[in-house]
């Protein structure tokens, strides 16, 4: 642990969005006792808020540098953030990253990295922006089993479906939007298509219940093909649509996973999250229900976390992942199922799609916009013909949670995988 006194030397890595938005907010609180000593980019051309004497285009001359206390990585490439950051871990050191996609893929070797050398890895901006969230399950509720976590976890796709639902605007204007605000990956397909809220879902089910979740294995379908239909079915019913990811413990004690579309009412705390907002519901056994709303994206939110996180390591915090004693040993063995609305432009077209989910045809329906369906669907289904949902433009809702065994007849599927607990 370091003195308050001593001013804590900062490398950091990236001078993005959040790069910025964190070297803006230490420029501000100079009495916080932090300086941002160097600063690695990767592209010499492109013109920066600063003169080119703050940087260098080496990020390995930072992990060189043995007077840097701190390293913060906020670049948004997943390999090579991968690459420097289990590098610094080998030697020790501490570190914080908002890399979301490459802590989902990396997690459980990140963590024996860090117990094998001594260093410290701290998150926090890798899930929901500003939200103190991974904190929060880690520490808080380290010892409270909890029957769910749900939320908003992604800022752009709700933006869009926030402008699209109140403002009537087009998908595409929207996510344009959505991008100038800085809300955006670089490939925006990642938070459209819910790649990105995955990575967050499998990155606080290792702080949540203890397992390291194979991202590939967690079903993700997004908001690419919603249309102004989807949005009049919903609001005809008083509802909205969200994206939201669900850990959900089944009846047997296993936890499932997942990131889709949702139909929500009003009865929701997530109804009213709007915009590059995030929400996160926590259900503990004990505790009860508690909500967590704070902005998801944005240079200042997310390096308000990033800050925080070095604040931290200066006072010696690590993470417990207490759950890891009590996560379960094997897969679960639960059928599960979905409810579900999907809507294409074309009737052939969803007809077909009814046909690979073995939905029956009277599945199909109609209104004023066109044909669409609704139906029970085992989520290993579901998970087998997401590609094919996405390349095919069919957008998939649900209506409600994960259900254990609810599909007469569905016997063929393999059982969902989604605890892939890694032993360390
Ligand atoms: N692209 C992400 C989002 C940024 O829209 O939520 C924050 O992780």
């Amino acid at each position: 642990m370091d003195s308050d006194k001593h001013p804590l030397r900062i490398g950091l890595i990236g001078f993005g969005c959040v790069g910025q938005g964190f070297y803006d907010i230490l420029q501000q609180q100079p009495h916080l006792g932090l300086v941002t000593a160097r600063i690695a980019v990767k592209n010499p051309v492109k013109p920066r808020s600063l003169p080119a004497e703050h940087f260098t285009y080496h990020a390995d001359e930072l992990l060189a540098d043995p007077g840097l206390d701190v390293l913060v990585e906020v670049i948004d490439d997943a390999a090579e953030a991968f690459r420097l950051v289990s590098t610094a871990l080998r030697q020790g050191r501490r570190v914080v990253t908002a890399n979301k996609a490459m802590l989902a893929r990396h997690l459980p070797e990140l963590v024996q990295l860090e117990q094998q050398h001594g260093g410290t890895l701290l998150y926090e901006a890798a899930v929901c922006g500003s939200i103190p969230v991974i904190r929060t399950l880690d520490a808080y509720f380290s010892h409270e089993p909890l029957r769910a976590v749900r939320g908003i976890f992604n800022g752009s796709s709700n933006y869009v479906l926030t402008r699209m639902s109140e403002e009537g605007s087009d998908y595409g204007p929207a996510l344009a939007e959505a991008q100038a605000r800085g809300f955006a990956e670089t490939d925006p397909s990642l938070d459209m298509g819910a790649f990105d809220p995955r990575s967050k879902a499998v990155i606080l089910a290792a702080h949540a219940y203890g397992i390291f979740l194979n991202p590939n294995e967690v079903l993700n379908l997004g908001i690419e093909a919603v249309s102004a239909a989807d949005m009049a079915y919903a609001a005809a019913r008083g509802q909205k649509i969200k994206v939201v990811a669900s850990l959900q413990r089944l009846a047997d004690g296993h936890v499932t996973a997942l990131v889709t579309p949702q139909l929500l009412g009003p009865e929701s705390p997530l109804f009213t999250v709007e915009h590059e907002f995030n929400g996160v519901l926590i259900e503990g056994e004990y505790a009860g229900p508690q909500f967590l709303r704070g902005r998801g994206a944005g240079g200042h939110p997310t390096g308000s976390a990033v800050l925080a996180d070095v604040l931290a390591l200066r006072r010696g915090l690590r993470y417990g992942y207490a759950k890891r004693a009590t996560a379960p040993a094997v897969p679960p063995t639960a059928e599960l199922t979905l409810d579900v609305y999907l809507r294409h432009a074309d009737a052939g077209t969803l007809r077909e799609v009814l046909a690979w989910l073995e939905l029956p045809t009277e599945a199909q329906d109609s209104d004023d916009a066109g044909s669409y369906a609704t139906g029970t669907v085992p989520l290993p289904r579901l998970l087998q013909w997401r590609d094919e949902l996405r390349a095919n433009n069919v957008f998939v809702a649900r209506r409600g949670e994960v259900r254990a065994g609810e599909v007469a007849g569905a016997t063929d599927y393999h059982h969902y995988p989604v605890a892939e607990v890694v032993n360390m």
